[in-house]
């Protein structure tokens, strides 16, 4: 922002609650707020009272509209100090020194529910941590499963749409399963491995702190020699991964709908802070963005941690409780294009139209442009974008230069390239015809779920199996049911056999079909399990 010439840059709390006494918006004060302006003891209400007036208008706009998908959240403040190890992959100053704690805040939601909806419903869950680094802002917006439900962000507001409540009734929610999710399920083959994560106990967490967490999307990192590496982002939880089976969570939905947050809330207020470790899974920054044939740009793959083990960088506690549930819970606006010096994108396309929507859907839930100067939002490092004015405009801009290159003020802002400017592209290749491409890397949607599948104990496959038969058993149409099956018998035959068993239906055969592509490193694990984290 400006340089600080007018002294009404320096009201930093605006409409803090100060002084003893009631007042207007305009800080006049008020005698009486509990009886309108009337004619007479018994006569109307006068326009003219703009105590009323005033009280009920802003009541009246006190809600802004919800998120359109992880609704239902909620958030805590705390530290995060790196290990130093990082240093060998990035520049990134919080992740490559010691000496420093940084800030952060979590936000923890479901995606499905809205804001009012309970905690512990089958779901997946949001990670979004904001790391307000002295380089800028990190944000690692992140869910509790490794993977997607899509390739391609252009499904995104389909699979939301099917996944929703229905329009008609506006039922059900996310804990019961219904036709349009399944139906999607079922016609987009390329979910099903996500599927299995949420009809496994991961989809119940038993409490936020005993989640781990997922950056989902290869990153790309650059260390301070140049060098530069392909990366995953892994929360590690202190505690270990609980989840809840489907009986508790039925009885915690009815009995104590906020538990996720009453928990997280008494967590912190008793002093047993949450932590996590955050681990990055490196690899090498290869032409064709592979490892060990799993296609890095695919966010429905894992990288098994078995031929990429995840090292552990830094330590995330969170200590605070928010003050304000709205001022910082629900205005805090997180966004996948928010990286720092050493930390870049990649050509993943679901990352990539994640790029577009985060920015445009807060300009209509935070109205307008400038909600990064918000207290939760505003960064830590000095800013000076040259961005003026614009609706719940806060700073009082100084001086006439708001463009570059200048000869009035001596060509400030400066640009020129120092090695610890953030968003310098690595160049990397870019070639081929301009079309909707299909890729072969992608085609492979069962390989990694049936991983998943022999991973799991014989009591977690039951719950997948139960699961499943309940979930599928809610939908109302045969074909919606037989599309689930189609795909989990391309995922295991016992899997398969067990859940139309439960639905009293025919076992689909699991031809898979031409053109497919499995990734070659799955041969390399062991088939037991408990193989994979
Ligand atoms: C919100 C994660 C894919 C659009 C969120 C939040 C998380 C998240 C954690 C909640 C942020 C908060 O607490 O405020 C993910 C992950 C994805 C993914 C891990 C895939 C790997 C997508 C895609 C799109 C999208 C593909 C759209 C193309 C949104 C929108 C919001 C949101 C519009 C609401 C943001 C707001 O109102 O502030 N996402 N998401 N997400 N996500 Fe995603």
């Amino acid at each position: 922002m400006a340089r600080d010439r007018n002294p009404v840059n320096h009201v930093t709390e605006l409409h803090a609650q100060e002084g003893d006494r009631l007042t207007t918006a305009q800080g006049a004060g008020v005698d009486d707020t509990d009886h309108s302006l009337t004619a007479g003891p018994r006569g109307p209400v006068l326009l003219e009272d703009h105590h009323l007036r005033e009280k009920i208008t802003h009541f009246d706009h006190e809600r802004i509209p919800e998120r359109v998908v992880h609704a239902r959240g909620t958030g805590a403040h705390g530290v995060f100090r790196a290990y130093g190890n990082a240093a060998s992959v990035t520049k990134a100053a919080f992740l490559a020194t010691t000496d420093e704690e940084t800030e952060v805040f979590v936000r923890f939601s479901t995606v499905l529910g809205s804001r009012g909806s309970a905690d512990t419903v089958r779901d997946v869950r949001g990670f979004a941590t904001k790391f307000h680094t002295r380089e800028g802002t990190f944000d690692l917006v992140g869910n509790n499963f490794p993977v997607f439900f899509i390739q391609d962000a252009v499904k995104f507001p389909d699979i939301i749409h099917a996944g929703k409540p229905e329009p008609d009734r506006e039922i059900p929610q996310a804990q019961t399963a219904h036709d349009t999710f399944w139906d999607f399920i079922g016609s987009h083959t390329e979910s099903t491995h996500m599927a299995m994560w949420a009809m496994s106990d991961r989809g119940i967490p038993r409490s936020y702190r005993t989640m781990e967490g997922f950056g989902v999307h290869t990153f790309r990192m650059e260390a301070a020699d140049g060098t530069t590496s392909l990366v995953k982002f892994h929360w590690k939880p202190a505690l270990g991964i609980h989840s809840q089976v489907w009986e508790e969570a039925q009885i915690t939905q009815g009995a104590d709908p906020d538990f996720h947050r009453r928990d997280l809330y008494d967590a912190i207020a008793a002093g047993a802070f949450p932590q996590w470790e955050l681990g990055l899974q490196i690899m090498p920054d290869t032409v064709d963005e592979t490892f060990e044939g799993i296609d890095l740009l695919d966010p429905t793959k894992i990288v098994p941690e078995e031929i990429c083990p995840v090292q552990a960088v830094g330590l995330l506690t969170l200590t605070e409780a928010p003050e304000n549930f709205f001022a910082e819970t629900e205005q805090v606006a997180f966004h996948v294009d928010h990286v720092v010096p050493g930390i870049q994108v990649t050509n993943d396309p679901l990352m990539q139209g994640r790029l577009f929507s985060y920015l445009d859907t807060q300009l209509t839930r935070l109205g307008g442009p400038n909600f990064a100067q918000l207290p939760v939002n505003r960064p830590r490092a000095a800013v000076n974008d040259m961005f003026r004015d614009g609706m719940h405009q806060q700073a009082v801009h100084s001086g006439v230069v708001a463009y570059k290159p200048n000869q009035i003020d001596d060509d400030l802002p400066r640009t020129s390239p120092d090695g610890d400017d953030a968003f310098v592209t690595i160049p990397t290749p870019v070639s081929g015809e301009k079309g909707r491409h299909h890729p072969v890397s992608f085609t492979d949607h069962f390989s990694q779920a049936r991983l998943f599948w022999l991973s799991l104990t014989p009591v977690e496959q039951a719950h997948e199996v139960e699961a499943f038969t309940f979930e599928l058993g809610k939908c109302l149409r045969q074909e919606v049911k037989e599309g689930v099956l189609a795909s989990l018998a391309r995922v295991d035959t016992d899997l398969v056999a067990r859940v139309a068993a439960g639905l009293g239906l025919p076992v689909p055969d699991g031809e898979v079909p031409d053109g497919v592509v499995a990734s070659p490193a799955l041969s390399q694990i062991p088939a037991e399990p408990g193989r994979v984290d």
